[in-house]
């Protein structure tokens, strides 16, 4: 087995392999791969995805990738072909993350590193982060079936008025997730968060890119302050599967929490798709972020996933 740079092969190279990993995204997550998937074609094709392959008898049968966010490195994926030997896939998954990682803590300029993997099961690859320095925080992708109506929300303070998203939310937006995340797990995980700038690069990469699904306008709200005409609360959902949305964001301005607006917002984005006929509205979250967790389970969300997120600081 060898581990050579993915630069050197075609989307041609590695159409099966990106077949297989579909199919464990549809399996695991209910997830439709397949925009990711094609996305990964293109940058393979255009030489830009840096990575690496594992290669035997001219096949690949594992890869990671990662993107740099300026002094940042983002691992995008890792996905090994399991079918045949197993017990080696792992080892397969190790040497190619620890690839991954030597690449990005020696590429000049990169200070931090971020890393989740839905796929993998909390614990699964944790080996090569932890030797080589990174954070590990536990994940939670839950799900909640649509198949039944949600009891109906507590009226809101009549000052408090949830309506849909729409694209002039943008910038007040950017600065509601800056205040509702300043010292808050999620900003360590991701330091998009800590910024106006970062988290309008967030914004611009859940509503305009198709990484995380296709963003569903009609099933994102915020909560507005009438009288203040100002955004205290907002939830943005993806479709990931022609029935399933996922839940990309949702926060709350932290002075005006526990009025019952999370609750609202959910409830909004799980009546608009109940409407369409979806079956199911997921989420990820940390689990030290006990509150939303509760909230979660609160309003029938289980947990089917428990997955890492990775964090290095050089
Ligand atoms: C999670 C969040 C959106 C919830 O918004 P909210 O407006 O406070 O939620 P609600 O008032 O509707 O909460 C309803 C219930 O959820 C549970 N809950 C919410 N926050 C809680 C907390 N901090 N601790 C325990 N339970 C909590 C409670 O059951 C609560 O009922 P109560 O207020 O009567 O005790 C908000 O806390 C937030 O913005 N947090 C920071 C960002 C974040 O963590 N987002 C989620 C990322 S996955």
């Amino acid at each position: 087995m060898e581990i050579l740079d993915l630069r050197h092969f075609s989307s041609v190279d590695l159409r099966s392999l990106l077949d297989d990993e579909i199919r464990v995204w549809s399996q695991l997550l209910s997830w439709d791969y397949s925009g990711s998937a094609d996305m990964i074609q293109r940058y393979i094709d255009a030489k830009i995805l840096p990575g690496y392959a594992a290669i035997e008898r001219g096949r690949i049968f594992g890869y990671s990738f990662f993107v740099y966010e300026g002094s940042k490195g983002v691992i995008g994926d890792l996905f090994v072909d399991n079918g045949e030997k197993p017990s080696n896939s792992y080892q397969v998954e190790c040497q190619l993350l620890t690839h991954v990682i030597d690449t990005l803590q020696q590429s000049p300029g990169v200070h931090r590193v971020e890393a989740q993997l839905l796929v993998h099961e909390a614990g699964a690859v944790a080996r090569p982060f932890l030797e080589q320095g990174f954070q590990r925080h536990s994940r939670l992708f839950m799900v909640l079936p649509l198949n039944h109506a949600m009891k109906p929300p507590k009226p809101l303070d009549p000052e408090i008025e949830i309506r849909r998203w729409t694209e002039q939310d943008y910038q007040s937006a950017a600065s509601l997730i800056t205040a509702a995340y300043r010292n808050h797990v999620d900003a360590e995980i991701n330091d998009q968060y800590r910024t106006l700038s970062g988290s309008l690069r967030f914004l611009n990469n859940i509503v305009r890119f198709p990484g995380c699904g296709t963003f569903d306008a009609a099933a994102s709200f915020v909560a507005v302050h009438k009288r203040l005409r100002s955004l205290v609360g907002l939830i943005l959902c993806s479709r990931v599967r022609h029935d399933v949305g996922h839940v990309t964001q949702v926060c709350v301005l932290p002075e005006l929490r526990s009025h019952g607006i999370g609750v609202s917002l959910l409830s909004a984005t799980a009546a608009n798709l109940r409407a369409k006929n979806f079956s199911v509205l997921s989420l990820t979250v940390t689990q030290a972020n006990k509150g939303a967790v509760e909230l979660y389970y609160h309003l029938g969300f289980d947990t089917k996933r428990v997955f890492d997120a990775f964090v290095w600081e050089g």
